[in-house]
């Protein structure tokens, strides 16, 4: 089963829910592979992996390395990192026949059990081969109006991909994140994106994650243990 978490609005949880489905699929026993799709790297670097020496998803795109080469086996899943070298591929492919079908090409090499897919905040080429090579998708969300107010147009790009490049996708669910259930607006927000949810047929989980300090403590923890932290 691949899953692509995606919404085109930044700052929505989509690594952070990416690392967690990761890590609670491993928990129970499952075989994972996690795919940073995003430049700026922050699944990669959430799970410190080596993006500086080793070949990235960005050479596995380019067909310039095989998968296996490019899978690292950290202490939580396996992961094919990301750096900033994916910014370009878009440009560099944009003119080639079949681009939409790149990482589904190559995730036809490897046998997991879950390929778990984070996705950068845009609607580009990047997110398009995500949604080409996976089965469903979960759409994090936080319960603010910019967030939500993009789900329908992230909507229109999933059948558009359904109608040209994958007759199989599916929407998994609407995860709202970084609820805060002390806030009003958040409750009326809430509410907004069941009715969302209910117009474009995708269900919203029962439950909910909360706004906690600790998530972005444990993240600032985990990348200050990383090698690269201490170059800057
Ligand atoms: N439940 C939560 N409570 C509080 N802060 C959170 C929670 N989940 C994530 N965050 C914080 O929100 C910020 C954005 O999270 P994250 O990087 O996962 O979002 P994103 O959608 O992947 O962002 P981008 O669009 O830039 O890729 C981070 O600083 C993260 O630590
Ligand atoms: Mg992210």
């Amino acid at each position: 089963m691949i899953i692509t978490i995606s919404n085109q609005k930044g700052g929505v949880a989509k690594t952070t829910t990416s690392a967690a489905l990761a890590a609670g699929l491993k928990l129970k026993g499952c075989n994972v592979l996690a795919i940073d799709l995003d430049p700026q790297g922050n699944l990669s670097d959430n799970v410190g992996a080596d993006n500086r020496e080793k070949p990235t998803v960005y050479e596995l795109l380019k067909n310039q390395v095989s998968i296996q080469e490019v899978i690292q086996h950290t202490n939580q899943f396996d992961i094919i990192p990301s750096n900033i070298m994916l910014a370009g591929l878009e440009k560099e492919i944009i003119s080639d026949l079949g681009k939409e079908q790149r990482l589904k090409e190559v995730l036809a090499n490897v046998n997991y059990d879950y390929i778990i897919i984070d996705t950068p905040p845009a609607l580009g080429l990047l997110t398009i081969n995500a949604f080409t090579a996976c089965d469903e998708v979960i759409i994090p969300t936080t319960a603010g109006i910019f967030s939500a107010s993009g789900i329908t147009q992230l909507y229109d790009t999933i059948r558009n991909v359904k109608k040209y490049c994958n007759d199989n996708i599916k929407i998994n669910g609407i995860l709202i994140t970084k609820f805060n259930p002390r806030s009003n607006n958040n409750q009326d927000m809430k509410n907004l994106i069941k009715k969302l949810g209910e117009y474009i047929n995708a269900p919203i989980y029962k439950t909910f994650i909360r706004n906690s300090v600790v998530i972005e403590e444990s993240q600032t923890r985990m990348y200050l243990k990383t090698a690269k932290c201490t170059k800057i």
